[in-house]
């Protein structure tokens, strides 16, 4: 196996609470997976990124983790967990873990010892400073979900830093005893046979709070590196990914240049940022703006030039903190099918490491509520009633919450057309979208022409190809709407054509010859003509003729 065996696969992101229940609590679970493997191996998909499956009390469904060495009991035990690894294994799945090391919950035993006192010897396990008083924090730190990122703890007159919630207190990275317990525990992972990991917000472990940074500080590469050659490093076809939001291609080039010895790849967010005002913010993704395509045509070139040989990114339109793609930026009713299609194949042919979010393969779409009582997720419900207080119109919120949610992505996996979508037989912990009768794997399954089969088409094209994997890539001037872009190498060329509209519009082919059949396509398309019209959303991939 080469030692880059990431940059040939396409990973599955699986949420487990809303994959598959076995067992009827409303709540998937391991098992769920282990019988859904044979379904992912159909797809094509070589590795699994898995969300936290640790013991939570789960304030934040999983990323806050009480215990790394055991699983949370509504998904399953150790030694389900052990078989989900080895019947992974079997299939030439890698499982890929999601590891949450910038915080943890407030009941892990660290959290509870260093609680205790100022002299007990967790203290520094995490992130303590004095205030000015109870009401007044050390500084104007804010959590990303909304308020002060500090908790005054009256047992001992001090404050610790959240950057999440206030039950996800922030680990002490400048300490180095508890860095030594992490590390420990991601080899206890490593030694199970796990192909790598996801790493949380990453990017923040470097903070230094007394500075007001967060992502990004000073010793933040010294940590990855330690972090390298302690654990991952020593396994060598380890993958690991960064979740690393506020990456710009130079940042992102000093966490995955091969040379530094830090991570296999980023996954950054600056695409997913382009329909916000203040674009390069995270903190700005409830302030909604329209798509420009142009900036997303813009962003994802820059990035697919920039890192040359010196870093990996990975290709993504959905996560399980981002809405549904086929809501967000295509048209989930009159053009479902079209445009669910047009994402798969815009996306799968550029440079990188492609990642499919579980029922993005099949057209998943947004949900709608009306009233915050239907929200499930913390960081939607603290922003509605962090800007209720400021004064915000509700019903601006609400809107927010539709558009941009998380919830959006966490509604159970539609399976078939049988009640609860067949994701579980007792009451789902979060409802199935309506629409599961007509969106759901068993129909697509069977049908050739489905969101499903473009996916597997195109995830099977990239196999071994060295023209997608390694290939030059240029973008095509081209009217406002249609992204097209052509890969190239010696031997040959291909090109992707996408009109990312509710419009018709036309592509001229400027002299490139290629004609007949598409790679894939999602309408029949004459692709003879010189000037190819393209329906709403139409998109196509196609071998250039490099014989003229
Ligand atoms: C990451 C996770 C998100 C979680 C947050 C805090 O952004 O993807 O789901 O809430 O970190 O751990």
């Amino acid at each position: 196996m080469s030692e880059c065996w990431w940059k040939d696969t396409v990973v599955y992101q699986i949420y487990p609470r809303s994959f598959k229940d076995t067992t009827g609590d409303g709540i998937g679970d391991i098992n769920g997976i282990i019988e859904k493997l044979d379904y992912l191996s159909y797809l094509g998909i070589s590795a699994i990124w898995l969300c936290p499956v640790y013991q939570s009390p789960n304030k934040d469904n999983g990323y806050d983790i009480s215990d790394y060495e055991s699983i949370t009991s509504s998904f399953g035990t150790m030694e389900d967990m052990d078989r989900l690894i080895n019947e992974s294994n079997k299939r030439g799945i890698k499982l890929i873990m999601d590891l949450v090391v910038n915080h943890t919950s407030d009941q892990h035993s660290w959290f509870i010892e260093s609680k205790k006192g100022l002299d007990n010897s967790y203290r520094d396990y995490y992130v303590w400073r004095d205030g000015c008083s109870s009401e007044q924090p050390p500084n104007e730190l804010t959590s990303v979900f909304s308020g002060s990122a500090w908790k005054f703890d009256k047992t001992s007159g001090q404050y610790y830093l959240h950057l999440f919630t206030e039950n996800q207190p922030d680990l002490n990275w400048e300490y180095p005893n508890m860095r030594k317990d992490i590390y420990h525990m991601m080899n206890f992972w490593l030694n199970k046979g796990i192909g790598g990991f996801r790493l949380d917000v990453i990017d923040l472990i470097g903070k230094e709070p007394d500075n007001l940074v967060t992502a990004n500080g000073n010793k933040l590469h010294d940590y990855i590196q330690e972090m390298n050659q302690e654990t991952f490093g020593k396994y060598p076809n380890a993958m690991t990914v960064g979740e690393t939001w506020g990456a710009t291609p130079e940042i992102a080039k000093l966490f995955s240049d091969p040379l530094r010895k830090e991570l296999s790849m980023v996954f950054q967010f600056e695409h997913m940022m382009l329909d916000q005002k203040n674009k390069g913010d995270s903190s700005g993704k409830w302030d909604l703006v329209p798509l420009y395509v142009p900036d997303l045509k813009a962003v994802m070139s820059k990035w697919q030039v920039v890192l040359g040989g010196q870093g990996w990114n990975s290709l993504f339109w959905n996560n399980h903190d981002l809405p549904r793609i086929v809501s967000r930026w295509g048209n989930d009713k009159q053009y479902w099918k079209e445009s669910a299609k047009l994402f798969a194949i815009l996306l799968h042919f550029m440079k990188g490491t492609p990642y499919v979010y579980q029922g993005e393969e099949i057209g998943m779409t947004n949900v709608e509520i009306d009233s915050i009582d239907q929200v499930n997720d913390i960081e939607a419900r603290n922003m509605y009633f962090d800007r209720l207080g400021k004064g915000y119109p509700q019903n601006e919120l609400i809107h927010a919450i539709n558009v941009k949610g998380r919830d959006n992505a966490r509604t159970p996996m539609q399976w078939d057309s049988s009640k609860n979508a067949g994701f579980s037989s007792g009451t789902p912990w979060l409802p199935v979208n309506a629409n599961y009768k007509k969106i759901n794997v068993a129909s697509q399954i069977k049908d050739a022409d489905s969101i499903l089969n473009t996916y597997k088409k195109v995830i099977e094209f990239r196999k071994d190809n060295i023209l997608v994997k390694y290939g030059d890539y240029k973008l095509l001037e081209t009217n406002e709407n249609i992204f097209a872009y052509l890969r190239s190498n010696r031997e040959s060329q291909l090109l992707v054509v996408a009109n990312i509209s509710s419009r018709e519009d036309v592509f001229d082919k400027n002299g490139m010859k290629f004609g007949g059949r598409a790679l894939v396509c999602n309408y029949q398309l004459d692709l003879e003509k010189e000037k190819i019209s393209l329906p709403p959303y139409a998109a196509f991939a196609v071998m250039i003729d490099n014989r003229n």
